[in-house]
């Protein structure tokens, strides 16, 4: 038998942000690439949120994969005032499709915290049904990185195999178009 929890904690980025890469902070675009290299093979899903110097993240898995896993997270400088929102067990893994999703401070979630009164994003604030609705919300908002940031995300591989299909395409017609000249040149006809 299985035995999947599911934990949602916040923190502090210590950084200061920096100018966005492609829509990401650059601090959070490499925590993403190690999040999508490592959490595949320890069977680990989840979503993180970065908005407003904060961080909210909920990861999926075994209990002992997840506990890992938020033990190396806690040790990580890079934030700081963790704080564990809620630990559950789970049936099924709701974030199946995504090594670890990411969705920024977009439209949809500013509106959300306006609901909830907020200006800024303070998830220290937060009481159960607000930390539900969030969670709820991020599990349908959209991610922008899909096929950036050398994602091996599940949900990114079609479009790294599109992308792949395009340049080969691409290559295939350059190289007809050289042999064509090449051989208009051989029967001087050009
Ligand atoms: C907010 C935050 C979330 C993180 N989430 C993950 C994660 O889901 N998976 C992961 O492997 N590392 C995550 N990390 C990074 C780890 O703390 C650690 O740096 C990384 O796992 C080390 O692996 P690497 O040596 O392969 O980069 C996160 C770090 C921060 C600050």
């Amino acid at each position: 038998m299985t035995d999947l929890i599911q934990i949602t904690y916040i923190s502090r980025a210590t950084f200061e942000p920096g100018p966005r890469e492609n829509g990401v902070e650059p601090h959070v675009g490499r925590i993403l690439m190690s999040s999508r290299r490592n959490n595949p093979r320890r069977r680990l899903v989840g979503v993180l949120y970065y908005g407003d110097g904060c961080f909210f993240q909920c990861i999926e898995g075994e209990r002992a994969a997840v506990q890992a896993l938020f033990s190396r997270i806690s040790d990580d400088p890079r934030h700081t005032d963790i704080r564990v929102l809620r630990v559950r067990d789970i049936d099924v893994r709701s974030f199946n499709d995504w090594s670890m999703k990411y969705v920024p401070a977009a439209r949809e979630v500013l509106q959300q915290l306006r609901a909830f009164g907020q200006t800024r994003f303070d998830p220290y604030s937060f009481n159960d049904e607000q930390i539900e609705k969030m969670v709820d919300l991020l599990r349908t908002s959209a991610d922008p990185t899909t096929g950036q940031l050398n994602s091996t995300s599940r949900r990114n591989a079609p479009a790294d195999m599109m992308g792949l299909t395009y340049l080969a395409i691409a290559l295939s017609t350059l190289a007809l178009a050289v042999s064509c000249v090449t051989l208009a040149m051989i029967m001087e006809w050009i």
